[in-house]
């Protein structure tokens, strides 16, 4: 046990926390720890290993608060904002809300993140983008609304000689505007576009922990660094088409209360159709931002 500020620290033992892969993928299951409770920054700390080791993290059976969400994601360092319009309810500026339900707790049959069913790695389009974000599932769909996500680093390594020569050194420009442009389901706001003009990352980034490289893309990426809109599309497509073939996802069926978590430094990630005149789907999510000085060099 240990004082922070006002704040008693209790950990659970470590030895009864069991982090076990949950797919040949990616991903392992942590389970013996309640993130209701505060935790420590050893505890943290292994989190964090077994997050560059596995990519995706799932807590099983957690009651949270948005409150206790943001505790548990400030851990791991800063929290995001959420740019993009409607993100934020209940006055809490920390968490997104994404939910289908309407005011008499029926489903309002509009999808809870219809913009992020394309292919992704979240904030790519900032100059200091996520490397983690926690979604926490309150209540979800009996079927559908699956998170599926791709092991970035696998993909990598199983590019061709040449592709891998290929994109060497090459830099892709990432805007907000492109992907709101191009995902049909809203524009970017003069919010948006102040808050994320284009900005530019390698297109294979090297994660600080592990020093593996993964291919770094996805809907926000425009355009490589030099090259035309025309010239960059197949380039980029192709790199997405790659990674996401079936050898290299994993497809997250979430039970309620699941607390899921995933490195974005390595991973893509999309979300999935749902019944949604039928299932409620109600969730939280924190964004923690990369540490900007691995931001600069990955
Ligand atoms: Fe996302």
């Amino acid at each position: 046990m240990t004082m922070a500020g006002n704040e008693i620290r209790v950990d659970a033992p470590q030895r009864d926390i069991l982090i076990k892969p949950i797919s040949p993928v990616l991903g392992a299951e942590v389970a013996g720890v309640d993130l209701s409770k505060p935790v420590s920054k050893a505890l943290v700390d292994r989190f964090k290993q077994a997050l560059a080791d596995y990519k995706v993290l799932v807590y099983r059976d957690q009651e949270l608060t948005q409150q206790q969400l943001i505790a548990f994601s400030r851990m791991w360092g800063p929290l995001g904002e959420h740019i993009m319009p409607g993100a934020v309810r209940d006055g809490v500026a920390e968490v997104n809300v994404m939910s289908n339900k309407d005011a008499a707790g029926k489903p309002n049959g509009r999808h809870t993140d219809s913009s992020a069913k394309r292919w992704h790695t979240d904030r790519s389009y900032m100059p200091v983008p996520a490397m983690t974000s926690l979604l926490y599932g309150v209540e979800v769909p009996r079927e559908g609304g699956d998170t599926l996500f791709v092991n970035a680093s696998a993909a990598y390594d199983a590019l061709s000689p040449e592709m891998k020569a290929k994109i060497e050194g090459l830099t892709a420009i990432h805007w907000v505007e492109w992907s709101r442009r191009t995902g049909g389901v809203a524009v970017a706001t003069d919010y948006e576009l102040k808050k994320a003009p284009p900005v530019k990352h390698k297109l294979v980034r090297i994660h600080p922990v592990t020093k593996r490289p993964a291919i770094y893309a996805g809907c926000h990426a425009w355009k490589i660094d030099g090259w035309s809109e025309e010239e960059s599309r197949p380039l980029l497509d192709e790199l997405v088409r790659h990674a996401t073939q079936d050898r290299f996802v994993y497809r997250h069926k979430w039970r309620p209360h699941d607390l899921v978590q995933w490195d974005n430094r390595c991973t893509m990630h999309a979300a999935t159709d749902f019944d949604t005149h039928k299932e409620l789907r109600v969730l939280y999510r924190t964004i923690v931002e990369c540490n900007p000085a691995d931001a600069a060099s990955m």
